[in-house]
């Protein structure tokens, strides 16, 4: 990444008509969410794909509770960072229209967001495993194996599994959505998992430039149009100064 590169997505931002950001863990890491893959994306031995399963909740819904309850422990205590604080800035200039995010962790609305498109559902949400039943929640639950106060059930995360179909109404707007853009911030995503990481590629098939955002490369290097090798908080930072949107308002 060179200065030219951030002053061509600063360009890009600038000029787009419908800018839209396609996130994923890593723009969170930096506040403290470890991600899902990559270095130090494993927790204990177990790789997502063990745990994020209604089958892996069956076998064992205590050690698939026990992974939830550390990772809402995190999400929890965490504040959104310069990154996120970035888009809740454009979207307030009208510049941005739509983040459409993969991640659980609440932490585009609570920077200011307002049009947050959540593909993977809340980890500030449970649900019955049996009946309707779903509730907000402040903290992680205390027991072990929380119960539904209805029907008494186990309860699980309010958010989508492997082999679960993603909240329809959702989903069909994150495409119209990526319909509309004719610029992508992708930010902090492996792109590994769809139909959501099928979403940037859709844009770019409609015309859409991409900037991909990321200190690794991942399914979107080689066709993006710009290439930020790098963390989403040092992006920021420097974007920002490039569009005149000041540090001091990311702090
Ligand atoms: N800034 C930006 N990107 C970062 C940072 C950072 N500071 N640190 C790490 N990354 C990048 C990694 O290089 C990786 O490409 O973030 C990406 C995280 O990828 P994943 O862990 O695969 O997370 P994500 O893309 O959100 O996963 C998609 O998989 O397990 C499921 O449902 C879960 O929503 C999740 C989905």
């Amino acid at each position: 990444m060179t200065p030219r590169d951030i002053a061509e997505a600063g360009r890009l931002v600038r000029e787009s008509r419908y800018l839209i950001a396609f996130t994923g863990a890593g723009i969170s890491a930096e506040s403290g969410i470890p991600v899902f893959r990559g270095p130090g994306g494993l927790w204990r031995k177990y790789r997502p794909e063990d745990l994020a399963t209604p089958e892996a909740f069956k076998r064992n819904p205590r050690l698939v509770w026990e992974w939830y309850r550390w990772r809402m422990e995190l999400v929890f205590s965490a504040k959104p960072n310069p990154a996120h604080k970035l888009l809740a800035r454009l979207e307030e200039k009208g510049i941005l229209k739509a983040v459409i995010t993969q991640n659980v962790d609440c932490l585009h609305r609570i920077a200011g967001n307002r049009r947050v498109i959540e593909l993977h559902g809340s980890l500030r949400r449970v649900k019955c495993t049996r009946c309707a039943y779903k509730a907000e929640i402040r903290a992680p639950p205390k027991e072990d194996l929380p119960r539904c106060p209805i029907c008494g059930s186990l309860l699980r995360p309010d958010v989508v599994w492997f082999g679960e179909p993603l909240p329809e109404g959702e989903l069909r707007e994150a495409f119209l959505e990526a319909s509309k853009a004719d610029v992508v911030l992708v930010i902090g995503t492996s792109g590994a998992v769809d139909p959501a990481g099928l979403i940037p590629l859709y844009a770019k098939k409609q015309g859409a430039k991409l900037i991909n955002v990321n200190p690794e490369p991942n399914r979107y290097t080689g066709i993006a149009d710009v290439e930020a090798r790098m963390g989403a908080v040092e992006f920021a930072k420097k974007i920002a100064i490039v569009l005149g949107i000041g540090e001091a308002s990311l702090g």
